[in-house]
């Protein structure tokens, strides 16, 4: 896979961003640049903003203030199909897959009505080309599966995070979100869908990563940005950084709470 050169520099960005839920002030000036074909790494506390800053980014939630960028466009995102339908999708914290459904079944979940059109005739999902894609964005990414029709709970966890980002690779045209995609892994589990990320990457998408697993994540990161309550505390070049360094930034060193 290469970088195709038409790609836009920026495949997703956020510029001063706000947002308020009721009293707390969740995001008061959070900037995050993501470039095709890069990794970004964003790392906080609990509570400085990641998911917030990401649901802005995809739709989820609106701003209160600042901009919005996808493909080197301003962009308004007023709804997830308004992210959806510019390239960006995403693998939430809690997975979203559904338990009781077949692989094939969790890779088309939440798109099936909008891509109707294009998968059948007036919204007729032909069973055959759904599991042919799926098996074609798994071998992609080079996860095996036991099996395309069995049931998403009888995957193992690595397995089920695996299934997760192909999924939200197969609908991205320009970016792929990740809300800490490692947190319910063992070592090796992680190092897999780490070693995803680069893959992702390398095809020309760009990857955004929430992530509390630093040591992991930077090493596979182009860039970290760091948020400190809801604002931009550090946008840097990860080899520039080391573990004990984005800690400080996290809890404040540096950024007022200790400076
Ligand atoms: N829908 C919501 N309604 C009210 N408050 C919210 C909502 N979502 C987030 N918040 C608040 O906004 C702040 C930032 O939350 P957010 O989930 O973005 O943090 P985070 O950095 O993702 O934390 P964690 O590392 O724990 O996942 C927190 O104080 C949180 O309680
Ligand atoms: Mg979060």
């Amino acid at each position: 896979m290469s970088i195709d050169a038409s790609r836009p520099e920026i495949a997703i960005a956020g510029r001063h961003l706000a947002k308020k839920f009721g009293h707390v002030q969740a995001l008061s000036d959070a900037s995050i640049t993501v470039p095709s074909g890069k990794v970004v790494a964003l790392f906080g506390d609990n509570g400085a903003g990641k998911s917030t800053l990401l649901k802005l980014l995809l739709g989820i939630h609106q701003k209160d203030a600042g901009e919005l960028i996808v493909a080197d466009e301003p962009v308004e995102l007023r709804s997830v199909r308004d992210a959806q339908e510019l390239g960006v999708d995403c693998v939430y914290q809690d997975l979203a897959l559904a338990p009781d459904l077949s692989v094939v079944d969790n890779m088309f979940l939440g798109h099936e009505l909008t891509r109707a059109g294009a998968l059948g005739w007036a919204g007729f999902v032909d069973r055959a080309e759904m599991q042919e894609r799926t098996d074609e964005a798994l071998r992609r990414l080079s996860i095996k599966l036991p099996s395309l029709t069995v049931a998403v709970q009888e995957l193992s966890g690595g397995q089920q995070q695996a299934l997760a980002v192909a999924r939200a690779v197969m609908w991205s045209k320009t970016a792929v979100l990740m809300d800490e995609p490692t947190a319910a892994l063992g070592a090796r589990q992680s190092e897999i869908v780490c070693d995803l990320m680069r893959t992702i990457a390398a095809s020309g998408l760009g990857v955004l990563v929430v992530s509390h697993d630093l040591p992991r994540v930077l090493k596979v990161a182009d860039t970290v940005t760091i948020l400190w309550r809801g604002r931009t505390a550090l946008e840097a070049p990860a080899e520039d950084l080391t573990v004990p360094d984005v800690v400080a930034t996290m809890v404040g060193y540096g950024v007022g709470e200790a400076a």
